[in-house]
């Protein structure tokens, strides 16, 4: 079968080829899976650039989330039938291949409704979106949320989540004020490019905010504690810059604000609580069939062209999800 292989640590798309290579086969617990479509994400950027604790051994296949057909199925595994169509998390990687193995745990049906490109979306970038927004940040209908890198994949399909979830408003900060309209697109009330003065536009806007998503390390931790609202949390959900973060607010800091700080991450999860995932996964491919969630992504052509995407990712030159179509569904 042919794969996406990265065969070495890179800052660019040098290192990064398709290949033939051998094909999975289940283990117990397992399927393996007819890829048909693969959903591309920062993290495999993050691991391509040699960020730690994401590449167990090189080379490395990336991908953590696909949909596709069940081609076989290991021991143990009673509910999942051959062919059957499904969306998948990875929990391994190796998504990025024409064949990928998955835990049987983590591989939920496909409703005939949903296409397959967006169902190839939903096991990682929007079950996370949906896990920061229920299970971590426990949000309430009519709250009014912070997202930072609005414009990204994480991003928009926070925002397309709060309607669907009750509604609330939305305010994003981009890194750059080219990325304002896109943000405003999927959904922001309010887009602030981080260069202006977050806080003041947040006071002008009503306030304070109930809900901070944070990919940014500890970056912007300060603004974050500034802004929230008593009774507020704020979840740190990744390091996009990769550098080292900074320690934690002393306590008397969360204490005397009322805020909580948490954290969040889906590959974490999938280990620990995989129904959890499971379970954010099968409520949105629900969301999706009953047309109470739409998730618009860019299909890219073929497994050769994914390193260009990967490369406008590390760029911060992404708009919105990328999807690769891997064979026909
Ligand atoms: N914890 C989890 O479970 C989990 C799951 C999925 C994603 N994530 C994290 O969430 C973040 C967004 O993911 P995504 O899939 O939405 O990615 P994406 O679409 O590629 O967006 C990433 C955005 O991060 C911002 N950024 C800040 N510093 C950056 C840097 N040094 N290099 C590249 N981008 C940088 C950029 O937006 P601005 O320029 O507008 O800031 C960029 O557009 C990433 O950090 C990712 O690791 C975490």
């Amino acid at each position: 079968m042919r794969a996406l292989v990265m065969t070495a640590p890179s800052e660019g798309p040098d290192r990064t080829e398709v290949r033939e290579v051998e094909a999975p086969r289940p283990g117990p617990g397992e399927v393996t899976i007819d890829v048909t479509h693969a959903g591309i994400n920062f993290i495999d950027v993050m691991a391509r650039r040699g960020d730690a604790g994401y590449v167990p051994a090189w080379p490395y296949t990336p991908g953590k989330e696909v949909a596709g057909t069940v081609r076989e199925v290991g021991d143990g595994v009673p509910d999942l039938v051959v062919g059957r169509r499904v969306a998948a998390f990875a929990r391994e990687a190796g998504g990025l291949a024409e064949v990928v193995r998955a835990p049987a745990a983590l591989t939920v049906p496909i409703p005939a409704a949903v296409p397959s490109a967006t169902a190839a979306a939903t096991p990682l970038m929007l079950a996370t979106a949906l896990l920061l927004l229920t299970d971590a940040a426990r949000f309430s209908p009519g709250e009014t949320v912070l997202v930072h890198s609005a414009s990204g994949g994480v991003g928009g399909a926070v925002a397309r989540l709060v309607p669907a979830l009750g509604g609330g408003r939305l305010i994003g900060t981009v890194g750059h004020a080219d990325k304002i309209p896109a943000a405003r697109q999927s959904g922001y009330d309010v887009v602030v490019s981080r260069d202006d003065d977050l806080a003041e536009a947040i006071r002008a806007d009503g306030g304070q905010v109930d809900v901070v998503l944070d990919p940014l390390g500890t970056a912007m931790l300060e603004t974050d504690l500034t802004v929230t609202a008593p009774g507020g949390r704020i979840v740190l959900f990744g390091n996009a810059g990769g550098g080292r973060s900074a320690g934690l607010p002393e306590p008397r800091r969360l204490i005397g604000g009322n805020v909580a700080v948490a954290g969040f991450s889906i590959s974490s999860l999938a280990v620990t609580a995989p129904e959890r995932v499971a379970r954010a996964l099968r409520r949105l491919l629900d969301l999706i069939a009953d047309g109470r969630l739409t998730f618009p992504v860019t299909e890219v052509g073929s497994l050769a062209e994914v390193p260009e995407i990967h490369q406008l990712l590390a760029e911060r030159r992404g708009d919105g999800k990328y999807v690769v179509r891997v064979a026909e569904s």
